[in-house]
């Protein structure tokens, strides 16, 4: 069976300097899949690298490369400089303030473990900031990075895990949140931008009103950091958390910026190198943040790419990303929405970047595979959001997720690309 796609829903903007004039900075999109030019849609798991970053990290490797912090010879003092003046630019990047600290991870994954086993765990032999009785609170529309750790961390501490449960069309709500806090929370977290559903939830209110009630507010910003700007020293946020592979740069990187008062209480989850001040055959003393939370040899290179690709996004701007964005989006979704049997999750959510769909009768692994042989690639299945999925009823879903070099074209081919699975399909 033929394309049952056949318009485009909107016109690709004149002039717009995101989309077709951005692609030659990312080398890797001019490559053919199964003989088709790759159509990149799974921007949410990984974002490709513009040549501003892979030149930012060549030009560290070539000419800079040398352990931190600990050497007093010319290229270790230049490979410090280049880790700290990352830092400071991802600080600037994220509109943290004075009272905020930028703690170097692996990813989003490591920056909330850091904090949910930082809080759990007392440091020499003292009570942890989470103990029981306490009472955890996690929104419903959380990546499993932003779930299982709290899971652990009450099970550990003996608090109590509570989850703020979205409606049927996976939107929170703050009078729920308002229902769920208590004297006892200690801790509420949460997404700026589901993952698997696409939902942008009311993150800046919902963070006051749980910080208003006295809990450590945490926001999983691995979904929001690429589009929207995020200012730390108005949100009302203790902790933030986002991955560098999914802001155009390298993977194995990420950030938490934390206030420092509330990094201050974290138990660190490496003990060894680099995060003491002495150490004696029996016990330490452990360095000022953040060296205190960032044990071992760091992957110097990928807080150089981090921080240019924080200055990449900056170059274009957040207003003009975020509206790119929308504007594919909107494109995506009402093609979707168009074609019998499809059902697109969070489809009037504003500013988001995700496309996530099912479609009646067809497993979402076969539209993903049919979609490859054209050289289109999205994701399929549970997006490590299985929680939040089954309880929408939808299961598995199809997910497109788009990034500012996607164009209009490259939408037009994805609905003809699921047009063509459903035909094939069914
Ligand atoms: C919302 C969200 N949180 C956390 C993560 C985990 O990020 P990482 O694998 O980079 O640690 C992801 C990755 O998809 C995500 O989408």
């Amino acid at each position: 069976m033929g394309d049952m796609h056949a318009t485009a829903v909107t016109p690709t903007p004149l002039g717009s300097p995101l989309g077709s004039p951005l692609r030659a900075q990312f080398p890797i999109l001019a490559q053919r899949i199964n003989g088709l030019p790759l159509v990149y849609l799974d921007n949410a798991a990984t974002t490709q690298m513009p040549l501003a970053v892979l030149d930012a990290m060549r030009q560290f490797e070539t000419s800079t490369r040398a352990n931190i912090h600990r050497g007093v010879h010319t290229l270790s003092q230049r490979a410090t400089d280049a880790f700290e003046n990352a830092r400071e630019a991802v600080k600037r990047f994220v509109g943290a303030s004075p009272a905020h600290e930028l703690v170097f991870t692996s990813g989003t994954t490591e920056a909330v473990n850091l904090v949910a086993q930082g809080l759990a765990h007392g440091l020499d032999g003292r009570v942890g900031a989470i103990g029981p009785g306490d009472e955890i609170i996690v929104s419903g529309l959380e990546h499993h990075a932003n779930l299982v750790p709290w899971q652990q961390a009450a099970q550990r501490s003996g608090a109590t895990l509570r989850i703020l449960l979205p409606d049927a069309q996976g939107q929170l709500h703050a009078d729920d949140l308002a229902r769920l806090l208590s004297p006892r929370t200690r801790v509420f977290a949460l997404t700026a931008g589901a993952n698997a559903s696409g939902e942008r939830p009311p993150f800046e209110a919902l963070l006051a009103l749980a910080h208003a009630a006295g809990a450590i507010t945490v926001l999983d910003a691995a979904q929001a950091v690429a589009h929207s700007a995020l200012h730390m020293d108005t949100l009302a946020c203790d902790f933030m958390a986002f991955s560098a592979h999914k802001m155009y740069g390298p993977m194995g990187m990420g950030a938490l910026v934390g206030r420092r008062t509330a990094l201050e209480r974290l138990t660190p989850l490496r003990f060894g190198g680099d995060m003491v001040q002495s150490v004696s055959y029996q016990g330490a003393v452990f360095a000022e943040l953040p060296a205190r939370l960032e044990g071992g040899t760091p992957h110097v290179s990928g807080a150089v790419g981090m921080a240019a690709a924080g200055g990449f996004i900056a170059s274009i701007g957040h207003h003009a990303i975020e509206a790119h964005l929308a504007d594919l989006r909107q494109h995506a979704v009402r093609g979707l929405q168009q074609i019998d049997g499809v059902t697109v999750l969070s489809a009037q959510t504003p500013a988001s970047a995700i496309v996530s769909f099912v479609v009646q009768g067809v497993h979402p692994h076969d539209i993903g595979t049919l979609l490859d042989a054209r050289g289109i690639a999205v994701r399929s299945g549970y997006h490590c959001a299985q929680p939040l999925l089954d309880y929408l009823g939808t299961g598995p879903t199809t997910r497109a997720s788009l990034a500012v070099y996607n164009t209009h074209d490259e939408v037009e081919q994805l609905l003809g690309g699921v047009s063509h699975a459903i035909g094939v399909l069914r």
